[in-house]
């Protein structure tokens, strides 16, 4: 495959700084090389940068411009990207979502195929401008690329993507009022129980099998705080009872099988608060088994 390495080092989702080094650490931990080790040609583009802004002030949203200018940007260079391979966006916090999805339901529709997301993430990120208490815009891309209200200052969707499309697993920490939005959808929402009980490849299979039916394009957005926070320290959101190393392989090893995936974020990852680099190394390693690497033994299988 062409994999097409985006740095996004957005770090206005939130108001604890970091994730602009996010975009290193992963080049540090040799995304690139664990890509091409595989097979794959990769290209790295470099860092995107944000469309021109004017910050300005606002009771209870933080650096709503500068996040708007992001997802201007981040749009239009995921676009470009897809023209040309796989891009692999390298965060920055998730509100750099509302960006890359963007570009995805752009350039599938231009393709004439439905868009399907599968956000993997301890929280829905379903927020509201108006509903969001902390005021972080990392918490909303899934409510503005739904369609949601309140999110005229950001740029216009060419269609709302349709809840049928999207599936969120790994969720364990949903506010109240992004919880009574969710339920009136038809998102496809796998929390930890669900997990634990069925095992984390049923649901996936479910939604993957969607994906196919439909011949659909599929963005996969993975924040690190899906994982447990015992194996990805470098996050500001950790919420114990996290996806294991296994279960977040499991996943990208499907993922790869699937032949499905057409653009990857790799987000919030905080740099600042990781040990060692272990965090940034498990992501480019989960992200090498999304392009076809067997990180664990396989011995019953036949490949
Ligand atoms: N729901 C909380 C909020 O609105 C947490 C969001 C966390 N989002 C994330 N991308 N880590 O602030
Ligand atoms: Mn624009
Ligand atoms: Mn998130
Ligand atoms: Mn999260």
């Amino acid at each position: 495959q062409n994999c097409i390495l985006l740095g996004a080092p957005l770090d206005s989702g939130k108001r604890r700084l970091g994730c602009l080094m996010g975009p290193d650490a992963y080049r540090t931990a040799g995304l690139a090389r664990a890509l091409t080790d595989l097979g794959h040609d990769v290209t790295d583009r470099g860092n995107v940068a944000p469309a021109a802004f004017t910050p300005g002030q606002h009771p209870k949203l933080h650096a709503l411009e500068e996040t708007i200018a992001w997802t201007h940007s981040l749009a239009d260079a995921t676009q470009a990207a897809l023209q040309d391979g796989t891009p692999i966006i390298m965060g920055g916090d998730h509100a750099l979502a509302s960006g890359t999805v963007l570009g995805a339901m752009r350039h599938a529709q231009a393709q004439d195929r439905p868009l399907f997301v599968l956000w993997l993430d301890a929280h829905s990120d379903f927020h509201t401008p108006e509903s969001t208490d902390s005021g972080n815009l990392h918490g909303t891309p899934l409510g503005y690329v739904t369609g949601r209200e309140g999110f005229d200052a950001f740029p216009a969707l060419p269609y709302a993507l349709p809840h049928d499309n999207i599936a969120i697993i790994g969720l364990r920490s949903v506010d109240a009022a992004e919880r009574a939005a969710l339920q009136e959808t038809t998102i496809q929402r796998v929390d930890m129980r669900e997990i634990d009980e069925t095992g984390i490849a049923t649901p996936l299979n479910t939604f993957l099998e969607k994906v196919a039916a439909a011949k659909g394009m599929l963005h996969v957005s993975l924040d690190v705080d899906f994982l447990d926070p015992s194996v990805a320290p470098a996050v500001g959101t950790t919420v114990p009872g996290g996806a294991t190393v296994r279960e977040g392989h499991l996943v990208m090893e499907m993922l790869h099988d699937s032949g499905l995936m057409t653009s990857l974020d790799l987000v919030e990852l905080n740099p600042f608060l990781d040990e060692r680099g272990r965090t940034a190394q498990l992501m480019v390693d989960l992200a090498a088994s999304a392009f076809g690497r067997w990180v664990f033994d396989r011995p019953t299988r036949a490949y």
